[in-house]
């Protein structure tokens, strides 16, 4: 049976909303369990998301799903993954405002058709997005917001941990166990 989720996906994957279906392969609409407590949102998809049609598959999901499996003994089927934009921007430039505009509707109904109890955000645009704020990630993270019945739980991009090394990383884990705990595990 096709699912609502199924449906948008099937949507999603003709969207010309913005300028960035011009440029992509393919659609990344986001992958794994259509119920899952569990939400990660990212930024957008990167060259081998772009190439496989799947969210962080490339160096910053292998770093995530390591994280998943080490902090909260979960594998990336059991949880739901996608990004404020579902197209690669080029070059792995920022997404723009309206990119992201065009796109939030399709995050939103993903939030409304999973139903996760935590959302966990990787880094400032996921972050800023769902808590409509201008202040950056470093302030955001360490706590966890209400959001719409949720928990909101803000965290370092996986690529920043890549990039910055051991402090930010260990901020990502106690992130996650933040998340954990309020999954009720
Ligand atoms: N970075 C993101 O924000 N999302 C992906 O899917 C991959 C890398």
């Amino acid at each position: 049976m096709l699912t609502a989720l199924d449906a948008l996906a099937e949507e999603a994957s003709g969207c010309t909303r913005c300028a960035l279906s011009g440029s992509r392969t393919q659609v990344v609409f986001g992958s794994g369990a259509p119920n899952a407590d569990l939400m990660f949102v990212g930024e957008g998809p990167g060259a081998e998301e772009d190439r496989q049609g799947l969210p962080f598959v490339g160096r910053s999901g292998q770093l995530l799903d390591r994280l998943l499996s080490q902090e909260l003994g979960l594998d990336r089927s059991a949880c739901y993954i996608t990004n404020v934009v579902k197209c690669r921007p080029p070059e792995n430039r920022d997404p723009k405002p309206d990119e992201i505009a065009a796109c939030r509707p399709f995050l939103e109904n993903q939030l409304e058709s999973v139903d996760p109890k935590v959302v966990v955000t990787l880094g400032n645009f996921a972050s800023k997005l769902l808590l409509d704020t201008d202040v950056g990630i470093t302030r955001l993270r360490g706590q966890s917001y209400e959001f719409s019945g949720r928990h909101l739980v803000p965290t370092f991009h996986p690529a920043a941990a890549l990039r910055g090394g051991g402090d930010v990383l260990a901020c990502m884990r106690s992130d996650l166990v933040r998340a954990k705990r309020l999954m009720g595990g």
